[in-house]
């Protein structure tokens, strides 16, 4: 059964790889975040946009395992452009994870680049200069349509942790590790419901740290579960674990990741959120793959008898992407169909980036290719 898998995954990393070497060669000097017409877009004038990292950690991901010098420069030029962002005060959110963890690190792993180890401290200091002591948590966004947010965190950012996790490792300082402990701590108290299942916003008093109450965010409503945030969750305290050793850490993945198993419609595809209205048919293919990673990174902890339930769960996800929502027409720019930003927007059922480099996350892992950058 898992030989097939392996076989499977080699010839999904192949394809992959067909499609990134023509996109590439079309996308050079590009930071795409969406497709237009079978295009990607460029969000270069937009420096500090919290997606700005994944294509260059595809990239890198594609360079390590096929080793095309077209991968590598491209990498390389994202990860200069972002140098304005690390200058940018206010550009600087706490999606430094994303966006350095996946050219920054990735090149530093692969290279030994010495302006790269630097531009992961100093993104690591920033990220954990935004954790807020009375709360123990690190705060979300600079701004949100005009509301104060200083006592704002997101799920999400569990999957920025690992760059503070890297920059104790990397430099010796228990600090940045300790910081993410904390924010861990309170997410796993404040975010995760007995169910497994997650708030997407938590609001904290910003002076007193205490708890005021959960909101939707992109999700469809308060109590409701966005899917994507599902992911973060899983993923997130699954990479936690894998830091730290901390089982706690572990069975919170392992609950989201059997609350996100249990509501798995049959045809596989993934909705905006968990809860979303029955006659609606938005998707978030983003959602699958991010819960796949996690999935898979979750099996390697676990008892031979847990595996398969990890394991398959993950492959149902990923092998309904490639039968169904997969364009692998080598014209067209993206992998994924079907991705989402939020409930509440007017548009739904479209590629984003990050829907690719998960995807593509996942398959390297399932067929030993993977270039661990977490
Ligand atoms: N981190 C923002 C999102 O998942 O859309």
């Amino acid at each position: 059964m898992y030989g097939n898998d392996h076989e499977w995954a080699n010839q999904t990393a192949d394809k992959i790889y067909e499609k990134m070497k023509m996109s590439a060669r079309r996308s050079e000097n590009k930071i795409p975040y969406l497709t237009v017409n079978g295009i990607f877009d460029d969000c270069s004038d937009n420096i500090s946009w919290w997606t700005n990292g994944f294509y260059g950690g595809q990239l890198w991901q594609l360079y390590s395992a096929y080793g095309d010098e077209i991968f590598r420069s491209s990498a390389e030029d994202i990860e200069n452009k972002l140098d304005k962002s690390l200058m940018d005060y206010m550009g600087m959110d706490h999606d430094s994870g994303f966006k350095w963890l996946l050219t920054s690190a990735a090149n530093y792993k692969l290279t030994k680049n010495p302006e790269s180890k630097n531009r992961v401290l100093l993104a690591a200091a920033n990220l954990a200069g935004r954790f807020n002591p009375a709360g123990k948590f690190i705060r979300a966004w600079n701004s949100w349509g005009g509301e104060r947010n200083e006592g704002w965190a997101i799920i999400d950012c569990m999957m920025n942790l690992p760059l503070l996790y890297r920059a104790s490792e990397e430099t010796g300082d228990p600090r940045f590790s300790q910081i993410a402990r904390a924010h861990a701590d309170t997410a796993a108290k404040a975010f995760v419901r007995e169910n497994g299942s997650v708030n997407h916003i938590v609001r904290f008093d910003p002076d007193t740290g205490e708890v005021i109450g959960a909101m939707g965010g992109q999700g469809k409503e308060a109590g409701s579960s966005w899917t994507r945030g599902q992911g973060w969750a899983i993923y997130g305290f699954a990479l936690s674990f894998r830091h730290t050793g901390d089982e706690k850490y572990l069975e919170t993945a392992k609950r989201s990741a059997r609350y996100f198993a249990s509501c798995i419609p049959e045809s596989g595809l993934i909705p905006v959120d968990f809860c979303q209205d029955k006659e609606l048919d938005w998707e978030d293919s983003t959602a699958a793959a991010i819960a796949a990673c996690g999935m898979l990174e979750i099996e390697k902890y676990v008892t031979e008898t847990e595996k398969s339930f990890y394991h398959e769960t993950a492959m149902k996800l990923l092998k309904t992407l490639e039968e169904k929502r997969c364009n692998w027409d080598l014209n067209t720019d993206n992998i994924l169909e079907n991705g989402s930003v939020a409930y509440h927007d007017e548009k739904h059922n479209f590629p984003i980036i990050y829907g690719d480099y998960f995807f593509t996350e996942a398959v390297f892992k399932l067929c030993g290719k993977e270039l661990f950058m977490w």
